[in-house]
């Protein structure tokens, strides 16, 4: 296709302001899918997503489309995930494209994501076409909004465009902006192959498929390329350009985007941003490489019926062929026997992660207290990356201990703001900036990453009635007084609720959680005692009295179904619990013992 008549953008939008309802529209509008195939969120493709409504995997569309001038041009939407977890994958998205629709509801306005993803639009260099979207809604405040993206994002806004993806309103005039505003991509057909792996994923017909832009030259079926960066070769099998369905293709030249696969057996093969050219005549310069993406948060995931080990190996395994971000490897508990210690970008990736294995492989899982890297500064001299707080040294041995820190991004109503600092003052956070986006205030905190990875967020939208809009990024390192707490039940730590936390805080959250232990864990027939400790010193204390009778004694020497009805019923509920010593454990009381309220 000539370059001339193709335009490359991503939408970018903070969560619910439309974004997949827009792409949608696009889609229908240019009969890229027949009406009978359109589904809502066709872009969604995983289940989890559209339950959930976010998107995870970044994906791509190549839509025809017959503009006024009377040529059709080539669109192709790199869709990009809009949750903070996958700030990277959006990053890397937008290095593939040339301009981007900039999403802003208009009941709403502005907020969190809506900058952070706008930022990183403009850093990519992006020309931007700021839509103004549900302007079918009575709250609709279009003039408003308009001010406000020129105030707090700097860009021309008079222009923006009026619109509701869900009426179809304003959608053949997001088409003709693409192709009159966003910039032609640029490109040489007559140099060597250079072309960027933007994504890749699993399929379980045609193994891994990638997807890419070329940038210069042109890539055929059949030929033998090399990734730059992992020096291996692959001879593609198909080519093809996703419209969404895949739709085979002889070349793809300069400037545009599509997939093919080559009996690449797993996604980690890939490396998102490296450089593919052709075996035979190269070209001399990669493309500026990228960061792989680091887990950030670990948490250990065991099965509640030990017996389930195996299939939960084959099931995590199944996972990871399709998300080279998750890590994992083998762990042992003592409280709970094997299991996997993972690695996530985010909480919600953990989260995501979480409910399929539990939903899509049926597996009960337990999953131990998130925690974050730590950074052990050994007297020996030696620097370690702490994963686990179970494989914590003897303290004797540690000099200091550094911790990940966040700039942390909050927008929220002025009547919720007090609440929102005093959360943030809580978690030992450190305030950076207050100013005003139009009459919001926007905050800006620095705050340890290990105070926001349990419920911070569910804190922050239950404090503000779901108003607060938040966005993080990783900012560094700092030493601070941690120690490690452990949680004794009669007298046995049980390690899968030890947790790192800061001096100050421990007897706060011992108390916490001890609390809350004696509330989750059912009465035994002697007394137990839970204590959360820090080295040998006990920091809490609750104890947990009794049990005065058996529960069948009433039935004894009367009516037996009655007996065994109780009897079934107490093993049901015995399958979701663990045995630590003499005592059972609930599977929820590890995740509910961490919130604090
Ligand atoms: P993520 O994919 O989760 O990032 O969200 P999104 O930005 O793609 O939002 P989505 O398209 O899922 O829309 C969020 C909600 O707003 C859905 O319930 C849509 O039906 C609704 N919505 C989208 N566009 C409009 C519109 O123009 N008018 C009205 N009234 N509702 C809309």
């Amino acid at each position: 296709t000539d370059l001339s008549r193709i335009r490359n953008f991503s939408i970018v939008a903070h969560i619910d302001h439309g974004k997949s309802t827009l792409a949608d529209r696009l889609i229908q509008l240019t009969g890229t899918v027949a009406e009978r195939d359109m589904k809502a969120q066709l872009l969604d493709a995983m289940d989890i997503e559209r339950e959930r409504g976010i998107t995870i995997k970044a994906n791509s569309v190549r839509i025809d489309y017959p503009a006024q001038d009377g040529q059709t041009y080539v669109l192709n939407l790199i869709d990009t995930p809009g949750h903070v977890d996958f700030a990277y994958e959006v990053s890397r998205s937008m290095r593939a494209v040339e301009g981007s629709l900039l999403v802003v509801d208009a009941t709403q306005g502005v907020e969190a994501q809506t900058l952070a993803n706008v930022y990183q639009a403009i850093d990519a260099g992006h020309e931007i076409v700021p839509v103004l979207n549900k302007i079918d809604l009575p709250a609709a405040e279009p003039a408003r909004i308009r001010e406000q993206i020129e105030d707090v994002i700097g860009i021309e806004a008079h222009d923006a465009i009026e619109i509701s993806a869900k009426t179809g309103l304003g959608i053949p005039d997001v088409l003709e902006a693409i192709v009159q505003r966003l910039p032609a991509p640029k490109g040489d057909r007559d140099a060597p192959l250079k072309a960027m792996l933007v994504d890749s994923w699993y399929d379980s017909y045609l193994g891994v498929v990638v997807l890419i832009r070329v940038m210069d030259g042109v890539i055929r079926k059949g030929d033998t390329i090399r990734m730059m960066k992992t020096q291996a070769t692959y001879k593609l099998d198909t080519l093809a350009v996703l419209k969404p369905a895949m739709t085979q293709i002889d070349e793809l030249g300069p400037g545009e985007i599509g997939v093919f696969t080559a009996s690449i057996k797993q996604v980690r093969d890939t490396r998102v941003g490296d450089t593919i050219t052709h075996e035979k005549k190269q070209t001399a310069t990669a493309l500026p490489g990228f960061k792989p993406s680091v887990p950030v948060v670990f948490c250990g995931l065991f099965p509640v019926d030990a017996n389930d080990f195996e299939d939960l190996r084959d099931a995590i395994e199944k996972l990871a062929l399709n998300d080279a971000s998750f890590t994992y490897e083998m762990e042992t508990s003592a409280a709970l026997g094997f299991g996997f210690r993972c690695g996530f970008l985010g909480l919600l990736h953990l989260e995501v992660v979480r409910d399929r294995l539990e939903r899509e492989y049926d597996i009960d899982l337990i999953t131990t207290a998130p925690s974050v890297v730590y950074r052990l500064h050994l007297k020996s001299g030696e620097v370690k990356e702490l994963h686990n707080p179970a494989d914590m040294p003897d303290l004797t041995l540690v000099s200091h201990i550094e911790e990940p820190r966040i700039k942390a991004t909050i927008m929220v109503p002025d009547d919720y703001l007090g609440d929102v600092l005093k959360l943030c003052q809580d978690r030992r956070g450190i305030q950076a900036d207050l100013t005003y986006a139009g009459t919001r205030p926007l905050v800006v905190y620095d705050l340890p990453l290990n105070e926001v990875v349990f419920d911070f967020y569910d804190r922050l939208k239950s404090v503000t009635k779901g108003y607060a809009s938040f966005d993080y990024q990783l900012t560094g390192y700092r030493e601070d007084n941690l120690v490690k707490m452990q949680i004794l039940v009669n007298d046995e730590p049980v390690d899968a609720l030890s947790m790192m936390v800061h001096r100050d805080r421990a007897e706060m959250r011992g108390r916490a959680m001890v609390e809350k232990l004696k509330d989750l864990i059912p009465r035994h027939m002697f007394k137990i005692p839970i204590q959360a400790a820090i080295g040998g010193k006990v920091i809490a204390r609750e104890t947990l009295s009794a049990l005065r009778k058996d529960v069948t004694a009433k039935c004894y020497g009367g009516d037996a179904t009655r007996k065994r009805k109780l009897l079934d019923k107490q093993k049901a509920g015995k399958k979701k619990m663990r045995q630590f010593g003499k005592v059972e454990i609930p599977q929820e009381a590890f995740i509910s013992a961490l919130k604090m309220d």
